[in-house]
């Protein structure tokens, strides 16, 4: 196909209005499964744009499921079943070592110490301090001002339409876990996941006595063949920045999750933890803003984007599972800070949330950018880069034969901390071993250095 006639207007970035008009052509079926799209240089012809701008709008496509990309063919509509839904626009690693002489530690689990917001958080907590409501234990479902901050950014960030009554506050992400297993396990007895994936969450259900299932993670996210086959009723995952391998779930197999979802009168369990950190494309909407008030229980947390010291996560819960919730801990108090929980609606109000975010992302972007180019440099094609278009750390595989614990040694021999990944497995192991390296609290200067320090250990 070489026409794609699009009326692009000049109140909204061009690029936003190729990848919408080209997304709702593909939904309404306008564009049949298979169709081949003008080349990204016709296309940027015929609407008179830039080339740039018409690859940034399939990149997107592509990233979301939407499209797919043959090797010197082109790009072509990807086929998936819908189902009757609104789709809104989006405007442990432990190894006992000896520590001593670290030089450079690829730890994921941080954020950039010199990049925050130390200033404007000082005074909204000073603000704060005077206010009557952090002199008293807070409100059972959390600070109303935040849930409502938080609900305004779901709407803006996520495209996920919900109150600050749905919006359940926690100290962590496994927190909030143990509650819904406690109301969960009245109905439910096993629950699927990915494998692999977030070991945080499987301890979580398995100390709740659920019959945890492993779904393999593939190129396209959950393995939907295997997952067919899992009888629970339950799932948990990451799809929009899967744990550990960084795949998005496309755009089919999240429409078949909703369908399944709603036949099962099961639920999904949608942990959001850094969907802020994609640099190439837009952040890939939610599950739960494809199907508002859908059998989607949604996670986040602060943990990635702002500061993980803060503990402070959330969820949005379905009616039904709300007014379980309600009734269950009436009682409880809230266990994350009312002070944090105040300053943090304060900072968001204020606008200091999104600059921190924007400002966040380009500094990400550039620390990932180096990490990913001089490994690239040092180990050239024996080297596999996993997930470095998006999130905190990336994954890499080395083409030797040497196992997961002898690169750690060896890269601590030279003075560098690098983290397994073979713990986030049930069951079998990948052949090759794979590499965590996270890089958001480290300079330009130690990524580079640590790199040069790996390459000496390992070549
Ligand atoms: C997939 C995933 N979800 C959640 C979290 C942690 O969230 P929290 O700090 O709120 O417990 C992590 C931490 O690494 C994670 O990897």
């Amino acid at each position: 196909m070489k026409e794609l006639m699009l009326h692009l207007h000049e109140n909204s970035p061009k690029y936003k209005q190729i990848y919408h008009s080209i997304r709702s052509l593909i939904e309404n079926k306008e564009l049949h499964s298979d169709t081949k799209l003008p080349s990204i240089r016709q296309l940027a012809e015929i609407l008179h744009v830039s080339r740039n701008t018409t690859l940034v709008a399939y990149e997107q496509l592509l990233a979301e499921g939407y499209i797919r990309s043959e090797q010197k063919r082109g790009y072509f509509v990807e086929a998936f079943e819908t189902i009757d839904i609104h789709i809104p626009t989006l405007h442990a690693e432990k190894y006992i070592t000896e520590e001593n002489n670290i030089r450079v530690d690829f730890r994921a689990g941080s954020v950039d110490q010199h990049a925050f917001p130390l200033k404007a958080w000082r005074q909204c907590v000073n603000e704060v301090l005077k206010e009557d409501i952090v002199y008293m234990y807070g409100e059972q479902q959390g600070d109303s001002l935040l849930r409502e901050k938080i609900a305004n950014y779901l709407l803006q960030s996520r495209g996920i339409r919900t109150s600050a009554d749905s919006i359940v506050i926690g100290s962590s992400t496994q927190q909030l876990l143990m509650h819904l297993c406690i109301i969960l396990k009245k109905e439910y007895s096993s629950i699927a996941v990915e494998n692999p994936g977030y070991d945080g969450a499987r301890i979580v259900f398995q100390l709740f006595g659920f019959q945890v299932n492993p779904i393999d993670v593939i190129e396209k996210g959950l393995c939907m063949k295997q997952f067919e086959q899992t009888d629970s009723k339950l799932v948990y995952i990451t799809p929009s920045h899967q744990f550990p391998t960084g795949v998005t779930l496309p755009i089919a197999e999240r429409l078949q999750l909703l369908k399944w979802a709603n036949s099962q009168n099961g639920y999904i369990i949608e942990d959001d933890y850094d969907s802020e950190f994609r640099y190439q494309q837009q952040p890939i909407p939610a599950l739960l803003s494809i199907q508002q008030d859908s059998r989607v229980i949604y996670i986040s947390t602060f943990s990635k984007a702002f500061l993980p010291s803060i503990r402070l996560s959330y969820m949005v819960l379905p009616s039904e599972l709300l007014d379980q919730y309600k009734q269950h801990f009436a009682t409880f108090e809230q266990t994350a800070s009312s002070i944090h929980q105040r300053t943090m609606a304060r900072f968001m109000e204020r606008g200091h949330w999104d600059s921190h975010i924007r400002k966040m992302r380009a500094t990400y972007k550039r620390k990932i950018q180096t990490l990913v180019t001089s490994l690239q440099l040092a180990f050239g094609k024996t080297i596999r880069i996993i997930g470095s278009h998006s999130g905190l750390y990336i994954l890499i595989q080395l083409q030797n034969s040497v196992g997961e614990k002898t690169l750690i040694q060896q890269a601590l021999e030279q003075g560098v901390k690098v983290y397994p990944t073979s713990h986030l497995y049930i069951g079998n192991k990948p052949d090759v071993s794979m590499l965590k390296l996270g890089f958001s609290n480290l300079s330009i200067e130690d990524i580079q250095l640590g790199v040069q320090l790996l390459k000496k250990a390992w070549t």
